[in-house]
């Protein structure tokens, strides 16, 4: 029995990957296979995708090659220059990308893995990018006397992480710090960088409310 041939993704937004991979699924289901002209097709637009992908990843070896350079030529004579160097990359992109820590190990002649060390000893650093909000409890010791385990706890059943992650939707990163110098306030959040005192466990649902509009209002 001759089967009909399908149409062609040619219309296709070479960016629709979801509809692609419909249109390919509903072929097999249909016809039992994926007809060849049809699959050709799929193959032009990966390798158009592809091309674009190597262009954009080429530009970026560039770019991070580039600032690399500067913040170690900035910072080369300096004693304990690796921080240093660290503290630039995490101001610049929030966090230190894999991609940067390996670039700075070659320019430097460190190795990677003492890199790692620095980071991962130092709770300053972050391996993630930040989320778009930021929520930090005070865990010193006035703050710990009034009743930041409570607001630990509660924060982590609502986010449904613990402190130190971020949401899936990278929305909201949740940590603890030590003292803010607010005992008075104690116990306190910074949330966004605004100091909330006094804080209760039945106000935390409220704090992420408010974070939520801050998100659709941004959106
Ligand atoms: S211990 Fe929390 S503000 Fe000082």
């Amino acid at each position: 029995m001759k089967t009909a041939v399908p149409p062609s993704p040619v219309g296709l937004a070479s960016n629709d990957e979801a509809a692609l991979l419909d249109l390919l699924e509903s072929l097999k289901q249909k016809h039992g296979f994926v007809p060849r002209e049809v699959s050709d097709e799929v193959s032009r637009l990966v390798e158009v995708k592809l091309e674009r992908l190597r262009r954009i990843q080429s530009q970026l070896d560039t770019t991070i090659r580039r600032d690399v350079q500067q913040h170690v030529a900035h910072w080369r004579d300096e004693e304990g220059n690796l921080i240093m160097i660290l503290h630039a990359i995490q101001n610049q992109h929030g966090y230190v990308p894999r991609e940067v820590a390996m670039e700075l190990s070659r320019e430097l002649g460190v190795k990677l893995a003492r890199i790692y060390e620095v980071i991962t000893f130092y709770h300053y650093f972050k391996l993630q990018p930040p989320g778009v909000h930021s929520i930090q409890v005070c865990h010193g010791t006035a703050c710990y006397l009034k009743g930041s385990g409570e607001l630990i706890s509660e924060l982590r059943t609502q986010l449904g992480i613990a402190e130190g992650e971020t949401t899936p939707d990278r929305q909201v990163h949740f940590d603890t710090v030590r003292c803010i110098g607010c005992c008075g306030m104690a116990p306190a959040l910074v949330v966004d960088g605004r100091t909330c005192g006094h804080v209760k466990p039945s106000e935390i649902a409220g704090h992420l409310a408010d974070l939520k509009t801050r998100k659709e209002v941004a959106a």
